[in-house]
């Protein structure tokens, strides 16, 4: 008899034909709506293992309602939406996914930033809406992204492959993470900051962190205050590394020049989201990781992880590795 798993969402094929030699899968097979909570309470109850994804809350009654789970697996390098202590105290290995998704965001976080600072949306916008009546010296200008100084919160993998495209951009590079890379310094020239020193002196501050207690709301109004008015700041990480309201009134009080974020701290975010009202911001609704290979790639690894985790073998990536102590 294969153990039963819960899929909590439509994935490629390629990734549900490995579940399936694996286990006998429960899938909520839709592509945009998130499994109701009371259905993965339901099917969860007899399961042995489960995929998830980041619009899933993996909390403790999650766990409580799960006698037989084995393992967790999110297609998703954060794990923030995952009680990871309470996976721990039941020796359940957790899964996820770093790597294969780190050059498709840093490819996004480039083009947001660059977006952001050329106004690429907003000039789509306005010549859609017919209000191009003429070429014009100053229209539509953004600060120049070459040569400029960024500065990345969080040098993770990431954050590393962001540092060598602003490498190819001419830009100075400073860093800022809880331990030094000295590596990286010298590959990339990278000069690491303390973090006031790194938002003083950027002209683009890139949010590159994990999202855990330490760093909840780290980008807050102090921290604004201390960004130059000229500068440029941009999240692709997790919404809840920042204070929306703080971030919302220095770019409406023009403290900062402008924002690019690709998350918020409630997903999703309503159209009627403050920050969405702004002039100066580019949203986007979570698509750091969207191309069609790299989620085909996390779906295929998160997949590969949760047979390993049912089989009793170590998780290809695991993200409480200290399961496997003792
Ligand atoms: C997506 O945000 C991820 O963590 O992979
Ligand atoms: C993700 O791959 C990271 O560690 O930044």
């Amino acid at each position: 008899d294969k153990p039963k798993v819960v899929i909590t969402r439509r994935i490629p094929d390629e990734a549900l034909e490995i579940v399936r030699k694996h286990a006998e899968a429960y899938l909520w097979d839709s592509e945009e709506q998130p499994i109701p909570r009371e259905v993965l309470l339901q099917e969860i109850r007899d399961a042995a293992g489960i995929l998830a994804n980041v619009s899933d809350r993996i909390d403790k009654a999650i766990f409580e309602g799960a006698p037989r789970l084995r393992v967790v697996s999110t297609m998703a390098v954060g794990y923030d939406n995952i009680d990871t202590a309470e996976a721990t105290n039941r020796k359940i290995p957790v899964g996820h996914t770093p790597g294969v998704l780190t050059e498709t965001t840093a490819d996004l976080t480039f083009a947001l930033l660059m977006a952001t600072a050329r106004r690429i949306v907003e000039a789509a916008d306005f010549l859609r809406d017919g209000k191009w009546k003429s070429w014009a010296p100053m229209l539509l200008t953004g600060p120049d992204v070459y040569g400029a100084t960024i500065g990345i919160i969080g040098m993770g993998r990431i954050g590393e492959a962001v540092a060598k495209r602003a490498a190819g951009f001419g830009m100075k590079i400073l860093y800022h993470n809880r331990t030094r890379r000295h590596e990286i310094e010298e590959r990339l020239n990278a000069q690491y900051r303390s973090l006031e020193n790194l938002l003083r002196e950027s002209d683009f501050v890139v949010l590159l962190a994990p999202s855990t207690p330490e760093t909840y709301r780290m980008m807050g109004r102090k921290e604004f205050d201390m960004m130059k008015p000229s500068a440029i700041f941009i999240n692709t990480s997790r919404g809840q590394n920042v204070d929306e309201r703080a971030l919302y009134e220095a770019l409406k009080d023009n403290k900062i020049w402008a924002a690019g974020i690709d998350v918020f701290e409630h997903e999703p975010a309503p159209p009627d989201h403050p920050l969405l009202s702004l002039p100066n911001i580019t949203a986007l609704p979570h698509i750091g990781s969207a191309s069609i290979a790299t989620r085909t790639a996390m779906a295929v690894l998160a997949a590969k992880n949760l047979a390993a985790g049912l089989a009793g073998e170590k998780l290809l990536f695991c993200a409480n590795p200290i399961v496997y102590n003792d």
